[in-house]
């Protein structure tokens, strides 16, 4: 029998798609993969060589620092600086994560209790909602704009007064909408008038085209004050399964974080951290062939979906794009209708909150050909949904 806060969560829907698609596979069927943003580009060289060195090396056979690895956090305090121009004390100001999902998670069981709020944009990566309800703690959602922007003065004066957190991503997987500096100020401002911790997930700090910069909210003056942001190796180096991330900002909130993992485990791989480090210090030259890689495969998809008579625009950051569930359709018809035909797998909306409910995302962790043929497919077959 499960503990009573994880039958508070409802299944998690990306478990619910991946046993679809076990059951289609069972069956016979090859699919291809545009479900979860799972990048399929390889481990850069320089990462494969810093993890051979270090699984020879007898120094590293023990349990990893808690913190984390020196070279680690030094090479992540002066990635912020070169990449963002913020200046971090790697003892105090970063930390070593397993991954940034799981840090999430740890920073809001270690923060929250049952009578407080977090607030979350309303659509969502699930662990912020997930995470807040195995605390015990109440998610309230706020709307956003067209434009990604949160609509702050809808957060009622209740829940704001109850609110420990508000958690922002920016380019947001699923809708990949970006931000400016300039609304980043006006969030640092209302997280500290409201003594909110202000969590920014960068996750997709370097996965951005046509010229745009991703900004980082520790670049804003004062951010510190009240600021947290996770940074990952996931994405921008191809190493989600590595499980590798950090976290940067408020030593204070960091050092709670800590003080949580340390009961509960015993710090990050250091084999992990050692290739975190390589690609840290590389990253001027692993990311822009990996940017590359996937403005290819945006224009590719894009392409394919405007010849099928689809007119999205070509999102500027992320591996996403997010895109309306076709007339004669419903979410889960669709994902099945397209997985049942064609065998191309997208992720529901409503994997990312209610208001989700109407999209579909695809993730472009395919090469460009095997993306033009799946949106062919997917505009050929919303054209059957439109004509029932
Ligand atoms: C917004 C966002 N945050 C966090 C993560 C998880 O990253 P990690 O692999 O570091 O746990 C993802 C993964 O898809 C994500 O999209």
């Amino acid at each position: 029998m499960s503990s009573r806060s994880l039958q508070a969560i409802p299944p998690y829907i990306f478990w619910e798609l991946d046993a679809r698609r076990t059951a289609h596979r069972e069956r016979g069927r090859t699919l291809v993969d545009l479900g979860i943003g799972s990048p399929d580009q390889a481990i850069p060289h320089v990462v494969i060589e810093a993890m051979q060195r270090a699984i020879v090396d007898r120094k590293l056979s023990g349990y990893p620092d808690f913190h984390g690895h020196p070279m680690f956090v030094s090479a992540a305090a002066q990635y912020m600086q070169e990449r963002f121009g913020v200046t971090l004390d790697p003892t105090r100001e970063l930390m070593a994560l397993a991954g940034s999902k799981e840090g999430i998670a740890e920073l809001v069981l270690s923060h929250c209790n049952a009578e407080d709020v977090v607030l979350v944009p309303e659509i969502y990566y699930p662990v912020y909602e997930r995470a807040t309800r195995l605390a015990g703690a109440t998610p309230v959602f706020v709307p956003i704009f067209a434009d990604g922007t949160l609509n702050l003065a809808s957060i009622s004066a209740a829940d704001l007064a109850r609110a420990r957190m508000l958690i922002i991503n920016y380019p947001c997987n699923p809708t990949t909408a970006t931000v400016t500096a300039l609304e980043l100020a006006r969030l640092v401002a209302f997280a500290e008038r409201h003594a909110l911790v202000l969590v920014s997930d960068l996750a997709y700090s370097e996965l951005s085209y046509d010229g745009f910069r991703v900004p980082s909210v520790l670049e804003v003056p004062g951010a510190m004050k009240v600021a947290v942001e996770l940074h990952t190796c996931s994405k921008s180096f191809n190493m989600a399964g590595l499980r590798v991330a950090f976290i940067a900002g408020n030593a204070a909130v960091l050092a709670t974080l800590d003080a949580y993992r340390a009961n509960i485990g015993y710090g990050v791989s250091t084999l992990a951290q050692l290739a975190g480090a390589a690609a840290f210090e590389n990253h001027k030259s692993i990311v822009p062939p990996v940017v590359a890689e996937y403005t290819l495969r945006r224009d590719a998809f894009v392409a394919s979906l405007h010849r099928g008579g689809w007119h999205v625009t070509a999102p500027h950051a992320t591996m996403y794009l997010w895109l309306d569930v076709p007339e004669g359709f419903d979410d889960w018809s669709w994902v099945e209708a397209l997985m049942d035909g064609p065998g191309v797998v997208v992720t529901p909306g409503l994997a990312f909150g209610t208001a989700g409910h109407g999209h579909f995302r695809v993730s472009l962790v395919q090469p460009a050909d095997v993306l033009t043929h799946a949106a062919e497919a997917i505009t050929q077959l919303a054209a059957v949904g439109a004509a029932r």
